[in-house]
């Protein structure tokens, strides 16, 4: 399977990415109230995004990659308005859409999707697979009777089932298979983006590896654009024309795939990198592992919220916060001291 991945690496590489900015945020900011006593006043926040500006490029995959807790779902619901922003902007197809009142928000809805980590949560057991594909159809009043089906039957083949088990329920489907269902509904209305949530981070890696080729293969026959949150970051390299790496509620790296993995320039991006599992054992054992616990979104370090488990840090790092600045016209890096 994972030559099939490699096979593959260099076409995907190679598609046409549009310098048109399809969505942009600006100072991004997202914090939870933390309630307490029975008054339930707000005794802090849990600063879940904190002032990300970044952007995705027409026809791209932008990944987000970094620990857990770190805010990539957080950024990635922010981004649809699934959360209210505390702060900042979020642009789509050049347009404010931060305060967009909820009835225009629903109709951008159709061209904004997201696919779940969890297949089988997010798709009704009580509900066959044709008519969980056609529920956004219906919701949206796209099309009735024969169309419907016409389109269902469509839908399921671009994603690779088989039409004629759309009577069938959830429960029936392989977890790739029910992930198929989701990514088949997702595109249903013809959206332009998609968020992709750890979309296959519950999966088999060879199971991983063929849903990774199908959302390729769609991006090209569709031109989607996506926003890929991946655990694993192996994945991500297979996927991705860049990548944001997050930590603590913040972007500390942005830039092409390949430049960010040959050349990390955080040295949070290289801990992560060399924690990635080498199949070689004696490799293994020279890697950097990354030590500590990631510290609370709700009390975060002052200066560089890495400096508490960077092994590069200095006094400066404790009290000057590092804004994201390019290294070179293909990567991006918040950092006193990067390693580039
Ligand atoms: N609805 C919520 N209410 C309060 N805190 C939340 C909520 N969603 C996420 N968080 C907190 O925000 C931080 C970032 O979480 P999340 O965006 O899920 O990170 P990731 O997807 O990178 O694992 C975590 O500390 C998490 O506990
Ligand atoms: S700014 Fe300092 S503490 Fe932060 S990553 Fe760079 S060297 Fe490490
Ligand atoms: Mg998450």
């Amino acid at each position: 399977m994972k030559s099939e991945l490699i096979d593959n690496e260099n076409s995907y590489h190679s598609k046409e990415v549009s310098s048109e900015i399809l969505l942009e945020t600006k100072n991004l900011t997202k914090w939870f109230p933390i309630k307490s006593g029975i008054l339930k006043r707000t005794t802090g926040y849990v600063k879940a995004v904190d002032d990300i500006s970044f952007s995705v490029r027409k026809g791209e995959t932008f990944s987000l990659v970094g620990e857990s807790g770190s805010g990539k779902s957080t950024l990635g619901r922010a981004v649809l308005r699934l959360h209210e922003p505390t702060s900042g902007e979020v642009h789509f197809e050049g347009k404010d859409i931060t305060h967009l009142p909820s009835h225009e928000m629903r109709k951008l809805r159709r061209e904004m999707q997201i696919i779940y980590q969890d297949p089988f949560g997010s798709l009704d057991p009580r509900m066959n697979i044709g008519d969980i594909v056609g529920e956004p159809l219906d919701v949206h009043r796209i099309a009735r009777g024969k169309q419907r089906n016409e389109r269902i039957d469509e839908l399921l083949e671009l994603v690779g089932l088989d039409p004629s088990r759309k009577s069938r329920y959830p429960h029936e489907f392989s977890g790739g298979q029910r992930q198929r269902v989701g990514i088949a509904r997702a595109i249903a209305l013809n959206p332009k983006f998609i968020l992709a949530d750890e979309a296959v981070s519950a999966l088999d890696v060879s199971v991983q590896a063929q849903v990774v080729n199908l959302l390729k293969e769609l991006q090209q026959k569709l031109g989607l654009t996506y926003l890929f949150i991946a655990h694993g970051l192996n994945i991500v390299r297979h996927i991705s024309d860049r990548v944001g790496v997050m930590y603590l509620g913040q972007m500390v790296e942005i830039g092409e795939v390949d430049e960010v993995y040959k050349r990390p320039a955080h040295p949070y991006t290289s801990a992560l990198i060399s924690t990635k599992p080498s199949p070689n054992p004696r490799a293994r054992k020279k890697k950097v592992i990354l030590e500590g616990e990631i510290p609370s979104p709700s009390n975060p370090p002052t200066g560089c919220r890495f400096h508490t488990r960077c092994p590069l840090a200095t006094e400066i790092c404790k009290q000057d916060t590092p804004i994201l600045r390019p290294v070179s016209d293909k990567q991006s890096v918040a950092c006193h001291f990067p390693l580039v």
